[in-house]
């Protein structure tokens, strides 16, 4: 059987200057049995997709503009993104949900632009603590896949990946148990192949470390990992990448 590639993505957030993120590079272990991706602050993008010309390493955005052009004062569209080589986007990552009060309307129209310009993206999805609480996960990871995802045909799907990221996990050093999120990460597939017919690879995040990424990516319906913290440092990436490429699974 063909081992599929398991998936890292490293999600600076609002971290790096230009010299900090080309000193990352220089010192970044090539992978060779995992697909890495930065998503990456707006204005490293251009000199991070130089530097990794000819590398196994892809460069993308942490947010976008669900508008073609327009007057949005300090907005970056796609096409904007597309002429500075980004790969990928992140979508509705859950600071962009809360911190910025992205709604589920915002979310949807990014993600069908990103789809009408055949543009690969990353759905963040995840339950707040109270609604964890509350019993209510399923229904609102239901919820937020749906309202994004749902006009999609199986074929625009092949160009999404999703990230389940419980919100009280993320930032906090809260681990939620790997087979508790295998057992999200089936339920999501679940209702994906019921409503669209396929269900994209889907990433876990949250908190993950050096430590703790084995536990995660070793189960079946964890493709992979989007990692904040952990990821600003180059040792710890390349320390997870050693970590992922001898994972038996
Ligand atoms: P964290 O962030 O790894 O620092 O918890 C993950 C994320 O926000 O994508």
């Amino acid at each position: 059987m063909i081992r599929m590639k398991k998936i890292l993505v490293a999600n600076w957030k609002m971290h790096k200057t230009r010299r900090e993120a080309l000193s990352f590079l220089a010192a970044l272990q090539e992978p060779e049995r995992l697909s890495l991706k930065i998503a990456a602050p707006y204005t490293l993008i251009a000199e991070l997709v130089d530097a990794c010309h000819g590398r196994e390493v892809e460069i993308g955005a942490q947010n976008m503009h669900e508008a073609a052009s327009g007057a949005y004062t300090g907005e970056i569209s796609l096409g904007m993104l597309r002429d500075v080589g980004a790969k990928f986007v992140l979508i509705g990552h859950s600071e962009r949900r809360h911190l910025f009060k992205e709604s589920e309307e915002e979310i949807q129209a990014k993600v069908e632009r990103a789809v009408v310009e055949g543009f690969p993206l990353i759905l963040c999805v995840g339950e707040t603590e109270e609604e964890k609480t509350q019993g209510e996960t399923e229904e609102v990871l239901k919820r937020q896949l749906l309202s994004a995802l749902e006009e999609l045909s199986v074929e625009q799907l092949e160009k999404v990946l999703i990230a389940y990221e419980p919100v009280w996990a993320i930032g906090t050093g809260k681990n939620a148990i790997p087979s508790d999120v295998n057992n999200t990460h089936r339920s999501i597939r679940d209702i994906l192949f019921q409503s669209l017919g396929a269900a994209p690879p889907i990433l876990y995040g949250g908190s993950v470390s050096v430590e703790n990424i084995s536990d995660f990516l070793r189960f079946e319906h964890i493709a992979g990992a989007l990692v904040g913290g952990a990821s600003l440092e180059v040792s710890n990436v390349n320390q997870m990448i050693q970590k992922i490429e001898f994972l038996e699974v």
